[in-house]
């Protein structure tokens, strides 16, 4: 049997609470869906900042409408948690929401390793293969004008997964953190997540486009994106749009609807 993980949900909210007033940190050994939970809380009315850990989801939801599996590998059965899977819900109300998704993903990346990379707009690659990904959902406040409340859901692989259908494995932390279990990855990522929302809330995404760039896993790479187009990427502009350079000219790619990979 797993011996149970121990969750340092105190440290996290000393670290936390001073900048997030009426933060709680709250850790389910099982729930449908991290972000539905909190989505879900927030259409009833509840807008308080809350860091909701799952130690198994049922029901896990990726971008594009995709499910998020999370599951151990049947050759694995030792792994205590095969993956890290959080929802961070908080009211927020930058300027402008372009490229938040974008900010999220560089503040993992630079708080778990030098090796890692971001995939446009927010997928976490090591050599070639995901790790992690991050699914923004958000609600308004109908109280607070402006002001919404964002969920922001991350699911790290931790130990190695079957591939679930995809072209390429997905990789795992455990490659390159050795002995990093959850509880490890969750201490170390979530306090710089908040900073990382709070100075984007206040500055936008200019403030990160040049480190988001310096971790492009697509720069200069030739792409295809899931409308068609097709191009050389260029890294991202001040609000996070992906730049791809194609017969037409430079274009700018904005919708979160669209998909990238490179050419095979
Ligand atoms: C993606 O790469 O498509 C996004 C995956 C996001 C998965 C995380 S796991 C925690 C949170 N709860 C969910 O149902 N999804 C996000």
């Amino acid at each position: 049997m797993n011996t149970p993980l121990r969750w340092p949900a105190e440290a996290i909210w000393e670290a936390v609470v001073p900048d997030l007033h009426g933060f709680t940190v709250e850790i389910l050994p099982e729930i449908d869906s991290t972000n539905t939970e909190l989505m879900r809380r927030a259409r009833a009315g509840r807008f308080d900042p809350v860091l909701l850990v799952a130690e198994r989801q049922t029901a896990g939801r990726g971008r594009l409408g995709r499910d998020w599996h999370s599951g151990a590998d049947t050759n694995n059965a030792s792994a205590a948690c095969p993956s890290l899977t959080f929802s961070l819900g908080l009211p927020l109300a930058p300027r402008d929401w372009s490229g938040m998704s974008l900010a999220v993903g560089l503040s993992l990346v630079e708080s778990l390793h030098t090796d890692l990379r971001l995939k446009w707009p927010n997928d976490v690659y090591f050599r070639g293969r995901k790790l992690a990904g991050i699914l923004i959902e958000t609600v308004a406040i109908p109280e607070a004008p402006g002001a919404r409340y964002a969920v922001v859901g991350v699911g790290v692989n931790l130990h190695p997964r079957s591939a679930d259908g995809l072209n390429t494995p997905p990789a795992w932390l455990q490659e390159m953190l050795p002995g990093m279990e959850a509880p490890d990855v969750l201490r170390q990522v979530v306090a710089p997540l908040i900073q990382t929302l709070k100075a984007f809330e206040r500055s936008g995404f200019s403030l990160f486009q040049v480190r988001f760039n310096a971790r492009d896993a697509l720069a200069d790479l030739d792409v295809v994106l899931s409308d068609g187009m097709t191009g050389r990427a260029q890294g991202v502009d001040d609000v996070g749009a992906l730049q791809v350079l194609s017969t037409q000219g430079l274009q700018k790619v904005t919708s979160a609807e669209v998909s990238v990979r490179p050419t095979p």
